[in-house]
């Protein structure tokens, strides 16, 4: 299969680690050639220690061989699957579906990793519903073992049947769901972070504190705050505003707190700051 990743973010690295390693050619994308470089340096350290642990055996070199950077959408035109991992705004979502969508075989799937959006209104943004699908990875993805997949009104049996193939080859477990913002994991994740954050701002106790009561109290791998820093504030902020006019309930609301903190640049892992410093 030949996919398309299509942002090259924590996200978007991800998904062209898991599907070079599956064997798959894989063109990628981002606005410019040194995010790829940042990724391939990234994607190659995560191979590194993967090979340590023997979960990988083929040469980091020869898996790398598989992805090829492009800036220009035609060289999506032949591909199987296209993987959207833009930020999440549905503006900028839309805009690259129209700069890809007249390079693509008419049979190619055309899917988006938002963790918030509605698919039905992304799809319907293009003029191949029926081969529009979420396919929702986690971070990190390489060790992540879920792939949510989110079918659209329109999308169809078949779209879904082959996003499940795709899904086979990387070797990771699925849920097919249907259509809601927030889907059935993103939806529950995110108050988790936002409630931890209003914790944290009332003073309910110390970041560390919030953190280790979740974590050993939850049983939780680890805190809501340290969990926004890897997902990244911004992302967090995105997710609930779209909640919020999606649903329009307050329950949604982010916390005034997170905004504060992307507005300073503090977007978590990401950025070397978060609630925490990296
Ligand atoms: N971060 C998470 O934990 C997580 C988990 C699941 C899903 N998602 C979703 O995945 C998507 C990407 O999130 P991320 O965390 O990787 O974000 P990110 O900010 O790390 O990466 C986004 C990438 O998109 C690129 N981009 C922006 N405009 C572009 C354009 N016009 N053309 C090509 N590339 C462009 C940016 O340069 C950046 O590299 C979002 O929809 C997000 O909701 C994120």
């Amino acid at each position: 299969m030949k996919i398309g990743v299509i942002g090259l973010g924590i996200m978007g690295s991800g998904i062209a680690q898991v599907s070079a390693v599956a064997g798959h050619d894989v063109v990628v994308t981002d606005v410019s050639r040194s995010i790829y470089e940042k990724a391939v340096n990234s994607i190659g350290k995560s191979i590194d220690k993967l090979t340590e642990k023997k979960i990988i055996t083929e040469k980091k070199e020869s898996i790398l061989s598989r992805i090829k950077f492009t800036d220009d959408y035609r060289d999506f035109g032949d591909c199987s699957i296209v993987i959207e991992a833009v930020v999440e705004n549905l503006g900028m979502k839309r805009e690259i579906y129209a700069k890809v969508e007249p390079h693509l075989k008419e049979d190619a799937i055309l899917a988006s990793n938002t963790s918030s959006i509605s698919i039905t209104s992304l799809a319907s943004t293009t003029k191949r519903a029926e081969r529009f699908v979420g396919i929702h990875f986690f971070n990190p993805v390489p060790l992540m073992n879920l792939v949510e997949l989110i079918k659209g009104l329109r999308t169809s049996e078949e779209t879904v049947q082959r996003s499940i193939e795709y899904v086979k080859t990387i070797k990771k477990e699925y849920v097919v769901v249907n259509d809601s913002p927030g889907f059935v994991t993103t939806r529950i994740i995110v108050m988790l972070v936002n409630e931890g954050a209003f914790e944290y701002a009332e003073g309910l106790a110390s970041k560390e504190d919030i953190d280790k009561a979740l974590k050993f109290g939850g049983n939780f791998p680890m805190g809501p705050l340290t969990l926004g820093d890897l997902i990244g504030l911004d992302t967090v902020v995105n997710i609930m505003d779209t909640l919020y006019e999606s649903f329009k309930d307050p329950k949604y609301r982010a916390a005034p707190i997170l905004r504060k903190m992307v507005e300073a640049g503090k977007l978590g892992k990401k950025s070397g700051e978060g609630f925490y410093k990296y």
